[in-house]
């Protein structure tokens, strides 16, 4: 089954095709890094129009990498939140008039679950099947959850952030530190030069058994650090980010272990933004092997699969539709397609 992925909930135009919810026929993104780098973040307004202009081209480069023409298509995937509004009303109206011409299911994603889907997502031979439980820690700029699947389209939220995800975190201590946007790369860069132990920020793990996750105690550490600074040398700042980055993944290192103490999982799996960081694979891969040698660990394929892509979202749209298939096959008149129904 051919699924046309489209996500446009942040500050990526995004389209893909997606054979049976693993396979990526093609894979194309329109990033407006350089765009918002001048802002220092995403301005809503200033996204929704670059949405406007790269939706149509990005849809169409997506299926001439494909080789296929739109009646190929089997259904569209695309994201209805959560995210920016005016960012996301692109995306869902868009796809919905393609629903509409050409009479093709719509399957509306929640773009969170769509990370959860990037671990299904190769450009290579087919993986192998997925064991359940899986648990998945997905962070990135927008959301920080640990969720317990045990079976497609089966979700239990076990913790969630009480305040900043650790991604907003990451570009907040970046724009502190002059590092520029979007914040995680540049301080994974600037950390490989620092030194982690110079300071000992604050690991906030809340009450003794608790998964959510808290990252506003460790921000202000830094900035209270960093504001006494006149002028920050170049190694302070690559000492404050490597630091920083220590402190973060030991959170969230901590909280995975927490969650596999208490609930059993075949596989651990980590997605979102986030998981583009080499430093959290590493130390989840270390923590895991020693202490949950039987749990499978994985994070995305491809670097591109980590941060918003409309692959993912195609791959949660083939297992919603699996799931619920007969919901969509139904949807024959213009309310119900334009109603983006969430199941
Ligand atoms: O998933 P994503 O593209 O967008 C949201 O759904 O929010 O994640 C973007 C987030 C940003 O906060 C960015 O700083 C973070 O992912 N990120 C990283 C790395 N690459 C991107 N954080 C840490 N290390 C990285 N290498
Ligand atoms: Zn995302």
């Amino acid at each position: 089954m051919l699924i046309l992925g489209i996500e446009s909930s942040c500050d990526e135009t995004a389209a893909a095709v997606v054979a049976d919810g693993w396979q990526v026929k093609s894979n194309v993104i329109a990033s407006q890094i350089a765009l918002h780098a001048e802002t220092g973040g995403v301005v809503p307004e200033v996204a929704a129009r670059e949405h406007v202009i790269k939706i149509i081209p990005v849809i169409d480069k997506a299926l001439k990498d494909a080789n296929l023409i739109f009646e190929q298509i089997d259904a569209i995937g695309v994201t209805y939140g959560p995210g920016l509004l005016s960012s996301l009303v692109t995306g869902t109206t868009t796809a919905s008039t393609l629903a509409l011409i050409y009479n093709k299911p719509l399957i509306a994603v929640n773009h969170i679950y769509g990370h959860i889907y990037s671990n299904w997502l190769t450009f290579g031979s087919r993986p192998d099947a997925v064991k359940f439980p899986v648990l998945v820690l997905t962070v990135s700029g927008g959301h920080n959850e640990l969720v317990l699947m045990r079976n497609y389209e089966e979700f239990e939220v076990l913790g969630r952030t009480r305040d900043d995800s650790a991604g907003e975190a990451f570009d907040k201590v970046a724009r502190m530190l002059g590092l520029g946007y979007p914040g995680g790369p540049a301080i994974s860069k600037s950390a490989q030069k620092g030194d982690s132990k110079r300071f000992n920020f604050p690991r906030v793990m809340l009450e003794k058994d608790s998964l959510d996750f808290s990252f506003s105690g460790l921000k202000t550490a830094v900035l209270y650090l960093v504001r006494d600074q006149a002028k920050p040398s170049k190694s302070f700042l690559n000492h404050v980010a490597a630091s920083f980055q220590e402190a973060v993944t030991d959170i969230l290192t901590e909280k995975v272990l927490r969650a596999l103490r208490r609930y059993q999982a075949a596989e651990m799996h980590l997605a979102g933004g986030v998981s583009a960081n080499l430093r959290l694979r590493q130390k989840l891969a270390e923590k895991l092997s020693k202490n949950f040698p039987n749990c499978k660990f994985k994070y995305p394929e491809d670097f591109n699969f980590c941060t918003d892509n409309a692959a993912m979202i195609a791959a949660a749209a083939f297992f919603k539709f699996q799931k619920y298939p007969q919901s969509f096959r139904e949807w024959k008149n213009i309310e119900a397609k334009a109603r983006l129904m969430d199941l």
